[in-house]
């Protein structure tokens, strides 16, 4: 076991990718989609009673997720996997905690139809668009007006616009040697040094690969995460490994919410995905580094 673990060790620093900070310059997207997008994000009218907008479980203000073990969604039905961020999900390689959405246009499609979440149908939604002023909207924008692909197509290009630039770490590593402090700097070099770094890197700090859900040791889920996608037996247990910007204001975490606090989370990643004795002190260090991925939070 031992030797495994110097091996992963070693295999992950040569393989550990760089973090990248979020550019802070105006990104290309399309603004007059973007302005019905985001009405959309915003309105119940999606939800088949018209009771649930995306904004419920994507608190944009509060970490883009709705801070709860589980979501709530129409009539008050309960989910059975936790609300990631859509803070930075245009960064992610796929959508869902099992990649089960190539892109944010694809992930729309879903909540909407969720019977948990929004409980509608496309047919339905269009139908109750088009006898609404959005009509006139999206007549004006797509050529075929109200459409599924257009729904999907002007909140994703909403979505693409919810980054967070100009985290303290973001700062730091633009040069900015001050933007963090002398404890959070030791917090990264144990980032990299125990391993942290690589599953959670790239410009997103994780959102890039799939990895097990306890590699070292057995962690009991629920949920068995991209199998229930491939049905491939080695698939079981893996999820998408999530961004960590941000994630001070994400609690609770891990896909099923279980914990509440970023301390405990940091002692389960130690011991769970790098099979290592979690010291306090170095869980205290690599917490605090954390905070220092908190970038602009919008409104
Ligand atoms: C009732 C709560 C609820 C509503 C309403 C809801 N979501 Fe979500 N959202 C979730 C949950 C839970 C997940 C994770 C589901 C999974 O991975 O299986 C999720 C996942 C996502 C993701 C993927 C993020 C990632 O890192 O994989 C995006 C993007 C997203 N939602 C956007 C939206 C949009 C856009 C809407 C409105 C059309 C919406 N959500 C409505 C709860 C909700
Ligand atoms: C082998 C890959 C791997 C390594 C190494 C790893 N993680 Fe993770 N991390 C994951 C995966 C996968 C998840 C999501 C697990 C789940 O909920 O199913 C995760 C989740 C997290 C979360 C919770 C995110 C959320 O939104 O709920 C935090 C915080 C975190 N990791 C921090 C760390 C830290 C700190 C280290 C180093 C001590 C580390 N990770 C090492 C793969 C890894």
């Amino acid at each position: 076991m031992k030797l495994i673990v110097i091996i992963f060790t070693l295999l992950s620093n040569l393989l550990a990718d760089d973090i990248t900070p979020i550019p802070n310059k105006a990104i290309d997207v399309n603004p007059i989609k973007v302005k019905l997008g985001k009405k959309l994000f915003f309105d119940p009218i999606l939800s088949k009673n018209g009771t649930v907008a995306c904004v419920n479980c994507h608190i944009l203000s509060d970490g883009g997720d709705d801070n709860r073990q589980f979501s709530i969604g129409i009539n008050g039905k309960i989910g059975n996997i936790n609300s990631p961020t859509v803070l930075n999900a245009r960064y992610n390689f796929v959508q869902f905690w099992d990649g089960r959405a190539k892109n944010l246009q694809e992930q729309a499609e879903g909540p909407i139809e969720n019977p948990v979440e929004m409980g509608n149908t496309f047919p339905n939604l269009i139908k109750t668009l088009k006898n609404s002023p959005y009509k006139k909207e999206f007549d004006s924008i797509y050529k075929d007006g109200i459409t599924k692909e257009n729904i999907t197509d002007a909140i994703a290009e909403y979505e693409k616009t919810l980054i967070t630039p100009n985290a303290p770490f973001d700062k730091y590593l633009r040069g900015d040697k001050n933007a963090i402090t002398k404890m959070q700097k030791e917090g990264y070099e144990l980032f990299k040094s125990k391993g942290c770094i690589s599953c959670h890197n790239g410009i997103n700090i994780g959102g890039n690969l799939y990895a097990k859900f306890g590699v070292f040791k057995q962690a009991k889920s629920k949920s068995l995460g991209r199998y229930d996608v491939t049905k491939n037996p080695l698939d079981k247990y893996f999820f998408k490994v999530p961004t960590l910007r941000n994630i001070a204001l994400t609690s609770p975490y891990l896909h099923d919410g279980r914990y509440k606090t970023l301390k405990s989370v940091v002692r389960f990643m130690i011991e769970y995905q790098l099979g290592r004795k979690a010291k306090q002190d170095d869980i205290d260090k690599i917490t605090v580094f954390l905070l220092s991925f908190t970038g602009n939070i919008l409104k």
